[in-house]
């Protein structure tokens, strides 16, 4: 008697649930590939649905976000209208914890659109967000919900762009560093070449008693010169 009661009522919601709009954010989290129309889910209360996150997360495809917290992600619709509505709202569970808080969608879909249809829209984690879940312990977990209440989790990683705008910038110091430290060495051997070179002039001086006064105070100007050209 119960379980007829609750397969009615099961019944009853799916068709609620296909009465309203269909929409998904890839790559949708516990479906593999492409979404279908069956795979998209309205989001009430839990953020992800009814997808068990802990199950999914490893495996699941994700997308990076840019050093910025940027990233962008495929709406797609299944119905027409208001109802299979394109634009979505955002929020962001960045260690697994299940408590998600607000982010920002900077690009988005078609509130209501007259065919089915992918766009892309982009979306920023909030400043500052560490991205810590998963295995990698670099996964955000982050629900996407539509203006017709439909959507899914997409995992978004820090890594990839993110991590290799940082090394880029940590490579630069580097190489700035590697740099200037040739070119204290370069100058060095500039100094210790020009030096060899006023001796030799020193000794030629020696040779040329007649040329003795010019010589000097062509070395002092000299040696002024590369001392200013060393520590400009
Ligand atoms: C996870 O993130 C939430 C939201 O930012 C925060 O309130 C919570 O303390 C974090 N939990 C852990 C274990 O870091
Ligand atoms: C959208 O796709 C669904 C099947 O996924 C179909 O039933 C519906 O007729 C399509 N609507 C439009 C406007 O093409």
């Amino acid at each position: 008697m119960f379980s007829k009661a609750f397969a009615v009522a099961a019944l009853a919601l799916t068709f609620t649930a296909q009465a309203y709009a269909h929409a998904t954010v890839s790559p949708v989290l516990g479906v593999n590939g492409a979404p279908k129309r069956s795979d998209a889910q309205r989001i009430r209360g839990a953020p992800c649905g009814n997808t068990n996150v802990a199950a999914n997360i490893d495996k699941a495809a994700s997308v990076n976000a840019a050093a910025d917290g940027s990233f962008t992600v495929t709406a797609t619709n299944f119905n027409r209208g208001r109802d299979g509505s394109r634009q979505f709202t955002m929020s962001v569970d960045a260690n697994g914890s299940g408590k998600f808080v607000a982010g920002k969608v900077t690009k988005n879909g078609v509130l209501a659109p007259t065919s089915n249809a992918s766009e892309q829209i982009t979306a920023v984690l909030p400043a500052g967000t560490k991205c810590t879940a998963g295995a990698g312990k670099n996964a955000c977990v982050v629900s996407f919900k539509s203006a017709g209440n439909f959507g899914n989790c997409v995992i978004v990683k820090q890594g990839g762009a993110a991590r290799r705008d940082e090394a880029i910038a940590a490579g630069t110091r580097a190489a700035r560093a590697a740099r200037r430290a040739e070119e204290v060495e370069a100058a060095v051997e500039v100094e210790d070449d020009l030096e060899d070179d006023l001796e030799e002039d020193d000794h030629e001086e020696d040779d040329f008693e007649d040329d003795h006064e010019e010589g000097d105070a062509e070395v002092i100007v000299k040696r002024s010169n590369i001392l200013s050209w060393i520590w400009a």
